[in-house]
């Protein structure tokens, strides 16, 4: 699949299940409530075990556009970052920005925490219906700038389809030429 280096960083695109990547930090697409969901939400809360629910309910929620962090309990991944992605109503009501944030906002606790491997699925572009070559250009230049601060060795941009991949691994090389 795709994949660049920059500063140090390797950003990737691939196919799989985020559940199984070792990174220390998986990326949750949330909702307010972070009380679970379906999607890659109701994924990772199976494969992390009811611990993690239990944290998460401590948090009393995340808006969208930010992120809240928790252990991986179960997972290979020993981190989860909650994050929050918009829903989409047409890309008039500031889709583009909240989405961008929501990729800021996990690169940044992901920096707090020292955490230098982190892998995102698509986030807003299933249940919450944002275009996804829309989303893979915004989450491909969140990682452009994330890998410039020299932080990260990894950066992993997981889809759950072959064509979610292509899609996204053309971003990756249209931001790279
Ligand atoms: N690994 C990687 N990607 C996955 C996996 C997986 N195991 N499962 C699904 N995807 P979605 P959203 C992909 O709907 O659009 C939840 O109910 C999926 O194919 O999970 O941000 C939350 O609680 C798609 O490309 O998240 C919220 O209510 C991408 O993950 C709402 O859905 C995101 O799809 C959030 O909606």
């Amino acid at each position: 699949m795709a994949r660049i280096e920059r500063a140090g960083t390797v950003i990737e695109v691939t196919v799989g299940d985020i559940t199984d990547c070792r990174v220390d930090a998986i990326v949750n697409a949330a909702n307010p409530s972070l009380l679970g969901g379906g999607g890659v939400d109701g994924a990772i809360h199976r494969a992390a075990g009811p611990k993690l629910l239990e944290e998460c309910r401590t948090i009393g929620g995340c808006p969208p556009g930010e992120a809240r962090i928790t252990f991986g309990y179960d997972l290979p991944a020993a981190r989860v970052i909650h994050t929050v992605g918009p829903v989409w109503h047409g890309g008039t009501q500031g889709e583009d920005e909240v989405l961008a944030s929501a990729y800021r906002s996990s690169f940044a606790l992901a920096r707090e925490n020292g955490l230098r491997s982190i892998a995102f699925p698509a986030i807003s572009t299933g249940v919450y219906g944002f275009p996804k070559c829309r989303a893979a250009h915004i989450a491909v230049h969140e990682a452009l700038v994330a890998a410039a601060t020299g932080h990260f060795r990894r950066i992993a941009l997981v889809c759950f389809s072959e064509g979610d991949a292509a899609t996204y691994g053309r971003a990756l090389e249209v931001a790279a030429n």
